[in-house]
């Protein structure tokens, strides 16, 4: 294998995590939700900044902010985001892109996140991904404060635990599909071989390939590999199908899914399209800047079963 050797520039492009990449997360749970009682008043209004401040792994069943949860089926609170808000100021224009969103993930959930355009969708996500900070509320991924904006923490945080796909795929042309996982790899504590990711992505037989010498599909899927390589906590991912016709996207979602069963990485996946959501444990729905709704799905669907 060659000596993978690029900018600094390049190399942050292939984790996704450009600002070409465009920002903006998802996420919230509405005080009422399946698998996750009320938290009634404790909502937004029940964390303060000086809660968020203080630090501690949060114990499965509890919030940060001391309210008992007791939802079905396990799995380690991973996230717990409460009251955030994200202002843009334009000028004299104020964009409100988040108004007070209230979202908690938990390990091995697979969730998607719906909305319209401009709902917020990718504003919560980035958030999730430590890519952006709210302009109020906090944001915690296990004992690590994400609200704060501490560059050191967040650079370090994307790197050790997240993985991001985006809608288009941010490979380095001039490398293989090997040697743009292998980027990734050589940064990581306890990667998987970069030969392994490609195959769990069903892409073995494609590892000397450049880009433009695969199709839309098996590159997102080299971008899913190149995620999910050093074996993240969470894959977070942007209308990953967004470019893609319905057969390649079923063959990506099948990958997506692959990951989060086999793996159990938790898995937060932004799309437009409806029909994914039946993959979901849980579905959320945003509209202008708020958590809209929230259903859990009794069963899940298959990926190659979905249509669209
Ligand atoms: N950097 C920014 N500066 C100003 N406004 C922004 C910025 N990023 C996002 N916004 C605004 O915030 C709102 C939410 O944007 P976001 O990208 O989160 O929406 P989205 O739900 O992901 O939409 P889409 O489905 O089109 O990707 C939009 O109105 C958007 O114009
Ligand atoms: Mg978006």
């Amino acid at each position: 294998m060659r000596n993978v050797r690029v900018t600094a520039a390049e190399a942050s492009r292939a984790d996704g995590v450009s600002p070409m990449d465009g920002v903006s997360p998802v996420d919230g749970v509405s005080p009422a939700v399946a698998g996750f009682p009320a938290v009634g008043a404790s909502s937004a209004a029940g964390v303060s900044p000086a809660d968020a401040s203080q630090s501690g792994t949060l114990q499965s069943g509890t919030l940060q902010s001391g309210t008992r949860v007791a939802w079905a089926g396990g799995g380690e609170l991973m996230f717990e985001a409460r009251g955030l808000v994200k202002r843009y100021q334009l000028g004299e224009v104020e964009v409100l892109a988040l108004r007070g969103v209230d979202f908690l993930l938990r390990s091995g959930e697979f969730v998607v996140l719906l909305g319209p355009s401009g709902s917020g969708k990718s504003t919560l996500l980035n958030i999730l991904g430590g890519l952006d900070t709210p302009s109020e509320g906090f944001v915690r991924f296990r004992d690590h404060d994400l609200s704060q904006g501490d560059d050191d923490l967040l650079t370090h945080y994307r790197r050790d635990h997240v993985g991001f796909v985006f809608q288009f795929y941010n490979l380095i042309p001039s490398l293989t599909a090997r040697e743009n996982v292998q980027l990734v790899t050589d940064l990581a504590a306890a990667p998987m071989r970069p030969e392994e990711a490609l195959e769990l992505v069903g892409l073995g037989a494609r590892l000397d390939h450049y880009p433009s010498q695969l199709s839309g599909g098996e590159q997102q899927r080299v971008a899913i590999a190149r995620a999910i390589a050093k074996r993240p906590d969470v894959l977070l991912c942007d209308e990953p199908t967004g470019a893609l016709d319905v057969r390649t996207g079923i063959v990506v979602l099948e990958a997506i899914e692959r990951i989060n069963r086999e793996l159990g990485t938790t898995t937060a996946v932004i799309t437009h399209n409806a029909a994914i959501a039946a993959m979901a444990d849980r579905v959320v729905q945003l509209s202008d800047g708020r958590v809209a709704s929230e259903s859990r799905n009794a069963v899940k669907a298959a990926a190659r079963d979905i249509q669209w």
